[in-house]
């Protein structure tokens, strides 16, 4: 017979394995919190949505509707597509449930996998995870200028240093001009076989071009930030006053025009520090979107959001050494020698479980030995030893892990002794005295 197939995951697709899980856990609570903070609901859209959706709205010459999608047609023949983003669902969201007519504006949050066909790399995989807020129906720049300076404080929370590029690419109405302008300046420069055809169809992209001959073109070319009409400049120039009030870094980028065709006005990305400004270094990134909405079918509605990519905060986090709580941490463990322990330990266990102790056992295990090691393994402070002795005495061992000193305490005075000594309630138990553990 033929080996069996080992199967592995898909190329850019990763597991997250239990001991990434505190990583993960730490980057969801932060974004929660911060959510909350500031008033944002959270929704939830589904995976699968129509391909028509992101084409109208991310753009049809861009890298994402263009390359990346993993689209197929569903039983019924509707050409669907896993989301690579989640902007445009919030938006369809908005309008399907009537959300126009909530308080304006509506704040939402979100979290989940998103999927693009991309070239793996560190940091770049097929699917990731976005965490993101929307903020739709308000045109402040004053919501704007919140919005950054919120996402700042969400790095900052990771325990992360970064820095903001910012820029406007102005609205459609400005843009025509500059885009004129920035073709005729390009026309006749070297570029790479992608662009000569982006100059055509969205020579914007052309200012983020990696390219070394691209990027060498449009360091000299006209800035989008000259061509911003009265209202896109007057916009602009209050978000970056109100970014001066904060304890926000951030860069003036004029050729920060982000790969969606969705954007007008304020664009933003963030980055650590100490890195290079490269697209796989992107933290996050976002901008306002102030005719999404209308696009897909709704009422006006002006709106700005943000998404960070989640892996690649963790990678950070990883590398830079940050120290985190693993909040699945335990420090009790229950060990228990013979049938008759082993019942009043399954009760025990529960107990200080309800009492709001973190608790693990291994009761499938007889040895003390062996229980002991699983207790080390999980690195308890505290292991209760229940043996034949203690059982007749009525009372039960506790042992400190790291100084391996026992006491015995009666049995039923154990859970307010525990607590006292893992979440700090006096409990005024009576110690007897020190002793080797029982063997059964
Ligand atoms: P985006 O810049 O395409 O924006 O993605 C946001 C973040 O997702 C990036 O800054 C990066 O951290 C992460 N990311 C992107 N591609 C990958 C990948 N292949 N692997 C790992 N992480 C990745 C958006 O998606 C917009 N919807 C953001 C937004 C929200 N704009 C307005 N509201």
């Amino acid at each position: 017979m033929s080996k069996p197939k080992k199967f592995q995951t898909l190329k850019g697709f990763r597991d997250i394995l239990p001991e990434h899980q505190k990583f993960w856990n730490f980057v969801f609570e932060k974004v929660k919190d911060i959510a909350q903070d500031y008033s944002y609901q959270k929704i939830d859209t589904p995976i699968l949505e129509s391909a028509e959706l992101f084409e109208r709205t991310v753009g049809q010459t861009t890298d994402i509707v263009e390359k990346e999608m993993f689209v197929f047609k569903d039983k019924g023949g509707e050409k669907v597509t896993l989301r690579p983003e989640m902007t445009a669902p919030v938006a369809r969201a908005y309008i399907e449930h009537g959300m126009i007519s909530w308080p304006q504006p509506v704040k939402l949050w979100y979290w989940g996998p998103v999927f693009r066909y991309d070239r793996p790399q560190a940091g770049r995989y097929r699917q990731f995870y976005q965490f993101g807020f929307e903020v739709l129906g308000g045109s402040s720049p004053d919501i704007d200028s919140q919005l950054i300076i919120m996402s700042n404080h969400l790095y900052k929370s990771f325990g992360l240093d970064v820095e903001v590029q910012i820029n406007s690419i102005g609205c459609p109405g400005c843009r025509k001009e500059y885009i004129k302008s920035l073709t005729k300046f390009l026309k006749d420069k070297k570029l790479c076989a992608d662009c000569r055809r982006r100059l055509s169809v969205n020579p914007l992209r052309i200012l983020d071009c990696k390219e070394k001959k691209c990027r060498e073109a449009v360091s000299e070319a006209p800035q989008i930030i000259d061509s911003l009409c009265e209202e896109c400049r007057d916009h602009f120039v209050k978000v970056l006053e109100g970014l001066d009030e904060s304890e926000v870094v951030y860069n003036l980028n004029p050729f920060l025009v982000r790969g969606l065709d969705y954007y007008n006005r304020t664009t933003f990305e963030f980055y650590l520090s100490d890195e290079e400004v490269a697209s796989q270094n992107a933290l996050g990134g976002g901008g306002r979107y102030d005719y999404l909405v209308e696009q897909l079918g709704g009422r006006p509605t002006p709106a700005i959001g943000f998404a960070g990519g989640v892996e690649r905060v963790v990678l950070k986090i990883k590398e830079k050494g940050i120290k985190i709580k693993d909040q699945t941490q335990a420090d009790v463990f229950v060990a228990q020698l013979g049938e008759e322990a082993k019942k009043k330990c399954l009760k025990l266990f529960n107990d200080l479980r309800k009492e709001g102790i973190k608790v693990r056992e291994s009761f499938s295990k007889k040895g003390l030995t062996e229980q002991l090691e699983r207790a080390n393994q999980m690195k308890v402070k505290y292991t209760l030893i229940l043996g034949q002795k203690e059982l007749l005495d009525g009372t039960i061992i506790i042992r400190d892990m790291e100084s391996g000193i026992q006491e015995i305490v009666d049995f039923e005075k154990v859970i307010p002794e525990i607590k006292k000594r893992i979440l700090g309630v006096n409990g005024g138990v009576k110690i007897y005295s020190e002793s080797a553990p029982s063997k059964s």
